[in-house]
């Protein structure tokens, strides 16, 4: 029988709510596919901030290396540690740290899901590059306080990296419709944004059989509204990647329902897993976070590790749940909570 080990980083808010619920239909989906998973659980978070000064030790990355993949709730607590602290002490590194380069974010309805646009079916997979971009930390503020201040951000964009995603966004556009859409602002930014064009060029004369599609950010933010369904494959840099999965779990029903996965594919370290959402200081602690896009990204975490007939198992019942949207979270306008979700799903395994 095989056994995963599995580093859980519940993190904060509802974080912590999300990845207990999960551990519920992911040990009944276990139990039926005949594999066992062992968890150790880290106090990564704003707390241990709060009381260590440090979101996660020092040798955080090299206590998580030995597992098979790592599943995390939500981190940050704005209210008590700043955002640029808490994050880029602990998600953001971790993403780094480990070249989990891909960061995948499928978007599509589930059974009973109508989402906002009440329109046709879509079904768009992100394809989100997670490792440098505008997320690379590079800058500085002078003169800070004064009437001269400046703050720079510098986006760094390596040939390496570019290639490297875009390639991952062909591949994916063969294996499913043959169609890539490919997210810039080339019309504003002159140099990352155009060299990213660039090497999507030179990269589609190696995939004659995959059309692509070049976007605008701005264009394709109102597409993911008005046409999801003109859409497949859409791959794009660290930050609009981020703001199009949320665009992406808008239409299909909200951030509750958001999946994700951050992906080493080349297998040197482990993989993380993850909803898209935060930690929602304003619903934590009710016991009511929907723990849909947390169980969906175990379904991720299983298919990534090998367990295919275990994680299209868990997909299925997590639809056969949400086909009675009155038994979801208030979020979907149900009356059930975090832990009567979960259970429900397991109980459909
Ligand atoms: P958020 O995603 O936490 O919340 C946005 C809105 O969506 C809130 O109204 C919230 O109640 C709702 N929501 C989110 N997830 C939900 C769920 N599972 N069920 C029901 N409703 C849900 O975004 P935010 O408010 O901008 O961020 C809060 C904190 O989380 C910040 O510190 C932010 O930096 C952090 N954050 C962390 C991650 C991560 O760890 N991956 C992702 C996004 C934001
Ligand atoms: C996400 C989050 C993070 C990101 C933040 C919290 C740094 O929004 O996972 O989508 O931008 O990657
Ligand atoms: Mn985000």
């Amino acid at each position: 029988m095989s056994e995963y080990s599995l580093a859980l980083i519940p993190g904060d808010g509802i974080g912590v709510d999300v990845v207990a619920a999960a551990l519920v239909p992911l040990e009944a989906v276990a139990d039926k596919h005949g594999f066992s998973v062992r968890h150790t659980s880290f106090d990564w978070s704003c707390a241990r901030y709060l009381e260590t000064g440090a979101m996660m030790p020092d040798d955080g990355l090299e206590q998580l290396s030995s597992h098979d993949a790592v599943l995390l709730g939500a981190v940050g607590w704005p209210a008590q540690v700043p955002d640029s602290v808490s994050l880029h002490g602990l998600l953001l590194p971790i993403r780094k740290g480990f070249d989990q380069y891909v960061n995948m974010r499928p978007h599509l309805l589930l059974p009973g899901i109508t989402g906002p646009l009440r329109k046709s079916e879509f079904d768009i997979l992100v394809i989100r590059e997670n490792t440098e971009g505008e997320y690379s930390g590079a800058g500085g503020r002078v003169h800070q306080g004064t009437q001269n201040e400046v703050a720079v951000e510098t986006a760094i964009f390596t040939r390496a990296a570019v290639e490297r995603i875009l390639r991952y966004g062909f591949e994916q556009a063969r294996s499913r419709s043959g169609r890539l859409a490919s997210v810039t602002k080339s019309n504003a930014q002159k140099h990352t944004m155009v060299f990213w064009d660039d090497v999507t060029d030179e990269l589609a004369a190696e995939y004659p059989d995959v059309t692509v599609t070049r976007y605008h950010i701005d264009a394709i933010a109102a597409r993911f509204v008005t046409h999801p369904e003109t859409l497949d494959v859409v791959v794009a840099s660290n930050l609009f990647g981020d703001i199009l999965s949320d665009i992406g779990a808008a239409i299909q029903g909200g951030l509750g329902f958001a999946a994700s996965a951050n992906i080493n594919p080349d297998g040197g370290f482990p993989s993380m897993f993850e909803p898209v959402h935060g930690s929602a200081p304003d619903i934590a602690g009710q016991g009511i976070a929907n723990p849909i896009a947390t169980i969906w990204s175990v379904s991720q975490m299983l298919q990534h590790l090998g367990e295919q007939a275990a994680a299209a198992d868990l997909l299925r019942a997590l639809g056969t749940v949400t086909a009675t949207p009155a038994r979801l979270t208030p979020d979907c306008g149900g009356t059930g909570t975090t832990d009567t979700v979960a259970a429900q799903v397991a109980a459909a395994l």
